[in-house]
């Protein structure tokens, strides 16, 4: 790395005063969590229709099935580390980082809590599926299948959205305060399909923000971005990002 476009890059990500992060299954990828979509054979849903697994019809035609399915993706964020470019974001004290993700890798490399914004909820916890609103941190050794909720009776899920299910609001209206005010966004890891979280990244642009795209596939995003990286994040985010 080094070329002129890095370098102007480097300057431009190290003077933001209001970034934010966009990113998506991508990053987490070389962490070995399967993306969603995307070229690579075990992208999850090559082998799987997300209708049948991450929607509450799916769930309520087959809970065990879709809490098995859970079970074995929360295995899979306990057992992994967090990548380089996790680490590279949790140094990044005045970013925003607002993630599709609903693994716990960008906390667990030293990102505060307050600074991630979980659009989708998140693997390790645990929520009513009926309306009581209990949730809790999910014990990830406790014996999965159905369990009550202990609020009201109803089953209990992993607290993720799902499809056709809302967005939790107040994450949204801070991801979309954020956006707005954003003088640079920068896009990692996401195909920019799934809405409305895909539409944060235009706000951004529409706002004034400096797009920066980082993917080693083209995506619709590319058309929005000012800079487009073809690269791995764990590749370029550690050389990119301020200490
Ligand atoms: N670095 C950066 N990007 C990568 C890497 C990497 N090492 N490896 C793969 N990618 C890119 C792929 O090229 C792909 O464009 O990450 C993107 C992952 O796209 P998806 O699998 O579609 O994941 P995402 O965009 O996060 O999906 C959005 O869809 O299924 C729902 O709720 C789920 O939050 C998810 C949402």
């Amino acid at each position: 790395m080094g070329e002129p476009v890095h370098r102007e890059l480097i300057g431009r990500l190290a003077a933001a005063r209001r970034p934010v992060v966009f990113s998506g299954a991508g990053l987490s990828a070389e962490s070995g969590i399967p993306t969603f979509r995307g070229r690579v054979d075990h992208a999850l849903w090559s082998r799987h229709d997300p209708q049948q697994l991450a929607s509450i019809e799916g769930f309520e035609r087959a809970p065990e099935l879709v809490l098995e399915w859970y079970d074995w993706r929360r295995g899979l964020v306990v057992e992994a580390t967090p990548n380089s470019a996790h680490v590279a974001l949790a140094r990044w004290q005045q970013a925003t980082l607002i993630t599709q993700n609903v693994d716990d890798l960008q906390e667990r490399a030293g990102a505060d809590p307050d600074r991630v914004l979980h659009l989708h909820g998140s693997i390790m916890q645990d929520r009513c599926h009926a309306t009581c609103g209990w949730s809790m941190p999910a014990d990830p050794d406790s014996p999965r299948g159905w369990h009550p909720c202990p609020e009201c009776g109803a089953r209990t899920r992993p607290g993720v959205v799902w499809f056709g299910e809302g967005l939790p609001e107040e994450t949204w209206a801070l991801a979309t305060r954020a956006c707005s005010n954003a003088d640079l966004i920068l896009v990692i890891g996401t195909s920019g399909v799934v809405q409305p979280a895909a539409s944060l990244v235009e706000l951004a642009a529409a706002s004034g923000a400096y797009v920066v795209n980082v993917n080693p596939e083209a995506t619709p995003l590319d058309s929005m971005a000012d800079t487009c990286l073809h690269s791995a994040a764990g590749e370029v985010l550690p050389e990119l990002l301020p200490d």
